[in-house]
C-alpha cells in the first residue's frame, strides 16, 4: 500500500537544532499521556484509536443508508458547518469528477449551513426545486444558529412538497446520542440518526459518521479511507521512534520554527482536489492551536494560480512565513502539451509533455525560490489522490496537530474564543436569554449595522 511521506530537509537547514534530541522524548511522553487517556469521556481523545476501533454495525448502516438514498433520490443536501462540515466536504471534493460534487451516479451533493447568505439560501432552494432530494443535516450541539436556519428552509421545502411523513424519510440526522435539539426533534419525528461520541470534537470527526455518512452517499470507499487512518495510527503511536514518526516531527519542525519568528505557516498545494482539504487542514489548526495569545496561524495558498497573487509576498516580504506543501506524485488522467506547426506561442518546447510534468517544474522551482528567499519548506509526499491516502493524510493531521497543540502548551481540543462573536450576535438579535443587551454594545454597533440598513 502506499505511504504519504514527510520531507523536513528544506526546513531542517534553517535551524540549528536537532530536532530528535530536544522533541524525541517530549512528543513521545505526550503520545503515551493521549493514548492513555483516549477512553476518558472528557478528554476529547476518542479519534485516536477511532479508525481501528470502529464498530462494523455503524458501518453496516452507513453502507445500507447509502445504498437507499442512491436508488431513491438524485440529490442530497448536507447541512452542517466546521467540524460538522469540512471533513466530508473536503474529502468528497478530492474524489469526485472535478466538475461535480459526488461519484459517477451518486446523488448530487448540494452543501448548506454554513454560511448566514440570504442568497446563497435562496438560490439553493431554487436550485432544488425540480429536484428529487434528501437532506443530511450535521450539528453536535444541535444548537447552531447556522445549520439549524438552513435545516429550517429545507425542511419546510420538503415538508410542503410531500407532506410531514414523506420528508422524514428523507432526513438524516447526525448529532448527539442524548442531548440537544436536534436529537430531540430526531427521535420526535422518526429520522434515521447516527450518534456522535461525546469524546471526539467537531474538527477530529471526519472519521465517525459526520464525515463517513456524507462521503458513503457522494459514492466514495469510506472503507479505504478508514484502513488508510489505520495504517497511519500505527506508524505515528508512541513506540515509533521519533526518527519515523512523521506526526512527531511535523509537530516539533513546526514549533521549532514558530520560535524562531515564522509565525504563518502557508499549506501549499498544486492540485485543485485539494481546496477543502486546506480548508479543513486550516480549521484543525486554526482552532486547536489560536488561543492563550499564542499559535502558528495557519493559512492556505493554491498553487500554481496564487504565484501569481500571493507569489510574490512570499518570496519577498516579510519573513515570518513557512510553507508546507502537498506534493502530489501522479494524476489520474494523462493530458499532454500538443505541438503546433507554427508555433506562434512558443510553447513546442513543451509539447507532448504532460501537463502534471509541467506542474511538478513548477513546483520544484517554486520549493528552490522560496527557500533562497528565506522561506523555510515542509514537503509532504502524496502518492495518488485516493480514500485510502487521504485516510492517512486526515489521520496524520490530526495527531500532529494534537502533539503540536500539546508542545506549544495549549489545550487542542477546545474552542473557547468561538463564543465571543455568538454571545454578541444572539444579544444584538434578542435571543431569549441574552435580553441584557448593554446599551454599550448597542452604542458600539457600527450604524451601518443598524436597523435602517435591513429595509
Ligand atoms: O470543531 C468544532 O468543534 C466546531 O467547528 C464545530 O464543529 C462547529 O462549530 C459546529 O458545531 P455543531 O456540530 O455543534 O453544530
Amino acid at each position: 500500500m502506499s505511504q504519504i511521506t514527510l520531507n523536513l530537509d528544506n526546513a531542517a537547514s534553517f535551524i540549528d537544532t536537532d530536532l530528535s534530541d530536544k522533541y524525541a522524548g517530549k512528543t513521545r511522553d505526550i503520545l503515551q499521556k493521549m493514548e492513555k487517556n483516549s477512553d476518558k469521556a472528557d478528554e476529547f481523545l476518542g479519534w485516536i484509536d477511532l479508525p481501528e476501533k470502529i464498530d462494523n454495525e455503524i458501518l453496516d448502516k452507513i453502507e445500507n443508508t447509502a445504498r437507499q438514498f442512491k436508488e431513491n433520490y438524485e440529490a442530497v443536501v448536507l447541512v452542517g458547518i466546521g467540524g460538522s462540515y469540512l471533513g466530508a466536504r473536503a474529502v468528497i471534493h478530492a474524489l469526485s469528477p472535478i466538475f461535480k460534487n459526488a461519484y459517477t451516479d451518486n446523488p448530487e451533493v448540494y452543501y448548506a449551513g454554513q454560511n448566514l447568505d440570504e442568497d446563497y439560501h435562496y438560490e439553493l432552494l431554487e436550485e432544488l426545486q425540480d429536484k428529487d432530494y434528501g437532506v443530511v443535516v450535521i450539528s453536535k450541539s444541535g444548537t447552531t444558529t447556522e445549520p439549524g436556519i438552513a435545516f429550517r428552509l429545507l425542511k419546510q421545502d420538503l415538508e410542503r412538497k410531500m407532506g410531514k411523513e414523506e420528508a422524514a424519510k428523507r432526513i438524516i440526522a447526525i448529532t448527539d446520542a442524548k442531548k440537544g435539539a436536534l436529537r430531540k426533534l430526531a427521535d420526535e419525528e422518526g429520522y434515521t440518526s447516527f450518534s456522535i461520541p461525546d469524546n471526539i470534537g467537531g474538527r477530529y470527526s471526519v472519521l465517525t459518521s459526520v464525515g463517513l455518512v456524507p462521503i458513503a452517499l457522494a459514492g466514495h470507499n469510506f472503507r479505504d479511507m478508514i484502513e488508510g487512518a489505520e495504517n497511519m495510527r500505527k506508524v505515528t503511536t508512541s513506540e515509533v521512534p521519533f526518527g519515523e514518526n512523521m506526526a512527531s516531527q511535523y509537530a516539533a519542525i513546526r514549533n521549532e520554527l514558530y520560535a524562531r519568528g515564522k509565525v504563518i505557516e502557508l499549506f501549499g498545494t498544486y492540485s485543485t482536489r485539494f481546496h477543502y482539504i486546506q480548508e479543513w487542514w486550516r480549521q484543525l489548526f486554526g482552532e486547536s492551536e489560536g488561543k492563550d495569545g499564542k499559535g502558528i496561524f495557519p493559512s492556505s495558498v493554491e498553487f500554481t494560480t496564487d504565484l501569481h497573487s500571493m507569489g510574490q509576498y512570499i518570496q519577498e516580504g516579510h519573513k515570518m512565513i513557512f510553507e508546507t506543501i502537498l506534493s502530489l506524485y501522479s494524476t489520474d488522467q494523462i493530458l499532454a502539451v500538443p505541438s503546433r506547426d507554427d508555433d506562434t506561442d512558443q510553447l513546442n518546447y513543451l509539447a507532448e509533455k504532460p501537463v502534471h510534468e509541467i506542474n511538478i517544474m513548477a513546483e520544484s522551482g517554486t520549493r528552490l525560490a522560496h527557500v533562497d528567499g528565506g522561506v523555510p519548506n515542509i514537503t509532504l509526499g502524496i502518492p495518488r489522490i485516493t480514500a485510502y491516502n487521504l485516510g492517512q493524510l486526515l489521520y496524520f493531521f490530526e495527531k500532529a496537530c494534537a502533539i503540536s497543540g500539546n508542545l506549544l502548551g495549549v489545550n487542542p481540543f477546545d474552542q473557547p474564543g468561538v463564543e465571543a462573536y455568538k454571545k454578541n450576535m444572539f444579544a444584538l438579535l434578542q435571543k431569549p436569554g441574552f435580553e441584557t443587551v448593554s446599551e454599550n454594545l448597542l452604542k458600539r454597533v457600527n450604524p451601518h449595522d443598524q436597523k435602517e440598513r435591513l429595509f
